[in-house]
């Protein structure tokens, strides 16, 4: 009898496309997906560690299999990615519902370590590598029209407050070749759209090629594919990228840019290597080759000696950029970093009010870019039926904004041009102009 394994996934996209790469490991060796938890020989969570509150969501859910286990001794439980990393043997030690404990460069390992759990032994695999990719690997995908490509994996950043560096490793690349030949064969295969992924995508490089050749090789494969690529870190964010976005309809005009603070006193502590006036030069210059761009980026709020003026700058250049978008967090001490050892010196309360003042004036900026773009007309590609009702579909524009509009006679990956007639700060509704038969993202 085939075996069953069910992966739950948590935390940012590269974990969400890394689940797929398992998937697509697991599958070759004659595991099947099983339809829910409750019915899986094996469950893993494949986990973050960015944040404590990421690592307690996961604490939550063990205390759930440990019922499981309970009616099903025989179960398998295993952590996957950066917590597995971070915490490695002490999981095992600590846990003791869990039978496997695999970090995000040893996935290939996870056959032999399921057939040792199956035997009763416990495993850990978390050696990170240096060249490890998965380039040969076909991530299993199940359904949809929009795939997650990772191009590369691992971080040099060393931003101070981040815990990437220790539980991703050294950054490495695919090649150009395996990346566009998986387009290749999605597009063959009806996907509409990719999100090609790397902590830090503006840093691929196969030894003879940059992240500007790799994203115009993958947006020629098809004009009906829609490209889109995260994250991007200002420092390495090239005149050639923004040309490369500029010069292709079907690369998205959508650049998701973290700034994590305004001020430049507390961008050096964080080693983002910018400072502010470089950030606000090349969003100039992005706006200014890439018309109708859209903006979004990460904010850390309570870094350590973050005191009200940082705060205000950081506010201040909210203001100033006119986001469409924004990932906002309260600062998380990690181990190991070098901001661990900077003490955690702003209060929670402290914190939480600056947050929510980052929150609040972040809203309304998307609000009033939403409702500015009433009585204009948007391309969007079709999702599924939206959340709230089955009598509407949900699309996406170029922009990376959701649309709601009326259920007609469209199939998911359809393009669809739309009129806006109303906005939220998160969401726009619209009424059908067109269908889009001239088949072009
Ligand atoms: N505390 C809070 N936020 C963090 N991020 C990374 N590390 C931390 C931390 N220790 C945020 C950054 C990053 C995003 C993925 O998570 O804003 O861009
Ligand atoms: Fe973390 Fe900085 Fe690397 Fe992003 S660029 S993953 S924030 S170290």
């Amino acid at each position: 009898m085939r075996r069953s394994i069910y992966i739950e996934t948590y935390g940012c996209q590269m974990n969400f496309a890394d689940t797929e790469i398992v998937n697509g490991i697991l599958n070759e060796q004659g595991y099947e997906l099983a339809a829910d938890l409750e019915s899986a020989d094996a469950i893993f969570v494949n986990t973050c560690a960015i944040r404590d509150n990421a690592e307690q969501r996961i604490y939550g859910r063990l205390s759930n299999f440990e019922h499981l286990k309970k009616r099903n001794p025989h179960l398998v439980v295993g952590i996957l990615g950066c917590m597995a990393e971070r915490l490695r043997e002490n999981l095992l030690e600590q846990k003791s519902v869990v039978d496997i404990v695999c970090g995000p460069d040893e996935y290939r390992k996870l056959p032999a370590l399921i057939d040792e759990a199956f035997q009763g032994e416990k495993g850990i695999r978390t050696q990170l590598s240096r060249v490890e990719t998965y380039d040969d690997i076909v991530p299993l995908r199940t359904e949809g029209i929009s795939a997650w490509v990772s191009v590369m994996r691992g971080c040099d950043k060393f931003c101070t407050f981040c815990v990437v560096p220790f539980t991703r490793g050294r950054e490495r690349s695919r090649t150009l070749e395996g990346v566009v030949s998986e387009v290749r064969d999605l597009a063959a295969r009806g996907f509409r759209e990719v999100t090609l992924l790397g902590q830090n995508v503006n840093s691929y490089s196969d030894g003879e090629h940059d992240f500007a050749s790799l994203l115009t090789a993958v947006a020629a494969i098809d004009p009906r594919l829609r490209v889109r690529f995260t994250t991007s870190h200002p420092q390495d964010m090239s005149d050639r990228l923004i040309e490369a976005i500029a010069a292709h309809e079907n690369i998205c005009s959508y650049i998701h840019l973290p700034f994590q603070s305004g001020s430049d006193r507390v961008l050096e502590l964080m080693n983002r290597t910018y400072t502010r006036e470089h950030y606000l030069d090349l969003v100039r210059r992005i706006k200014e080759r890439i018309p109708g761009v859209a903006l979004s980026t990460d904010i850390i709020a309570g870094f350590p000696t973050e005191t009200e003026e940082d705060h205000r700058e950081t506010l201040a250049l909210l203001e100033e950029v006119r986001f469409d978008g924004a990932y906002m967090f309260k600062y998380s001490p990690r181990e190991k970093t070098r901001a661990w050892k900077m003490g955690d010196d702003v209060p929670d309360e402290v914190k939480g009010r600056r947050l929510e003042e980052i929150i609040d004036l972040q809203r309304r900026i998307s609000y009033e870019i939403n409702q500015a773009m009433i009585g204009g007309n948007e391309r969007i590609l079709l999702e599924g039926p939206s959340k709230r009702s089955d009598a509407e579909w949900l699309g996406r524009t170029d922009a990376n904004k959701s649309v709601i509009i009326p259920k007609a006679e469209f199939a998911v990956g359809d393009y669809v041009d739309v009129r806006i007639v109303s906005a939220t700060s998160a969401t726009l509704f619209g009424t059908i102009v067109s269908q889009v038969v001239t088949e072009a993202a």
